[in-house]
């Protein structure tokens, strides 16, 4: 296992916080504390804030991706964003698949690989979350769960397009709930995961691959959680809406 190969991502998933006044806010506290990051930093904000997002941190390090896109692009989904729309706006990357998505909004394995195939296609950087819920994790299946939902999620992911994926393992257990996995047990999943991409894609891809891991990480624990050789990088929900708090995670990163 060499860490070296992939690239520390630390990643701000805001979910539906923040007006775009308060997003140029909270990014604008930023970034000064994020300028010498030795990783790569990314804010995934509300649909609504996206262009506020841009604005603010156009010139600095921070990267700013969607919560979300359509697989279609474009026709009769009201509501929905289809990926060249983000694209146009300029945007990097998308986070497809989160747990809420799946949970409150019937968002199916094959919805999520229909998703992330039509952001690959418009060139997005796809953050694709996969995880267990707490019961699945007591019956023993964590690691058949996350194999997959990682193998349903890239069906038909061509071996190129897997620079442009990113993998966040978050147990549904840990988000928002101030439960962490503990650093092993994060560390364990996320081999478990690369393992799939090896079996799927070859060792090299897998090595290359970035794997966060996401569930209440926070300043105080990223540091132990990111000394995993496995875990290689975050996805934060709570701690990525406090500048300092976030600014703490991505030092740790860095180190
Ligand atoms: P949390 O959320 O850090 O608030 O647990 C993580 C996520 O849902 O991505």
């Amino acid at each position: 296992m060499n860490k070296a190969t992939r690239k520390t991502v630390i990643a701000g998933n805001w979910k539906m916080n923040k007006t775009p006044a308060e997003a140029t806010e909270l990014l604008t506290a930023m970034i000064p504390l994020v300028k010498d990051a030795d990783c790569d930093v990314i804010a995934c904000v509300p649909y609504v804030d996206l262009q506020a997002a841009l604005d603010a941190t156009k010139g600095t390090n921070i990267k700013i991706g969607a919560e979300n896109c359509h697989w279609e692009k474009s026709g009769a989904y009201t509501a929905e964003v289809s990926a060249p729309m983000l694209k146009a706006m300029g945007l990097e990357y998308v986070i497809i698949g989160h747990s809420e998505r799946r949970q409150y909004f019937g968002e199916t394995d094959v919805t999520v690989n229909k998703r992330v195939k039509a952001a690959l296609s418009e060139g997005l950087t796809v953050i694709l979350c996969v995880g267990e819920y707490l019961e699945q994790r007591e019956q023993g299946v964590t690691a058949e769960v996350c194999a997959m939902q990682t193998k349903i999620a890239l069906k038909d992911v061509s071996k190129e397009d897997m620079s442009k994926i990113i993998i966040a393992y978050e147990p549904v257990w840990a988000i928002g709930t101030g439960l962490t996995a503990t650093a092993d047990q994060a560390d364990e999943v996320c081999g478990i995961i690369r393992n799939v991409i090896a079996d799927l894609y070859g060792a090299e891809i897998a090595e290359a691959t970035t794997i966060q891991y996401g569930g209440s990480m926070n300043d105080g624990n990223a540091e132990e959680l990111l000394s995993k050789v496995n875990v290689d990088g975050g996805l934060i929900g709570g701690a990525s809406l406090v500048a300092e708090k976030f600014a703490r995670i991505v030092e740790a990163a860095s180190k």
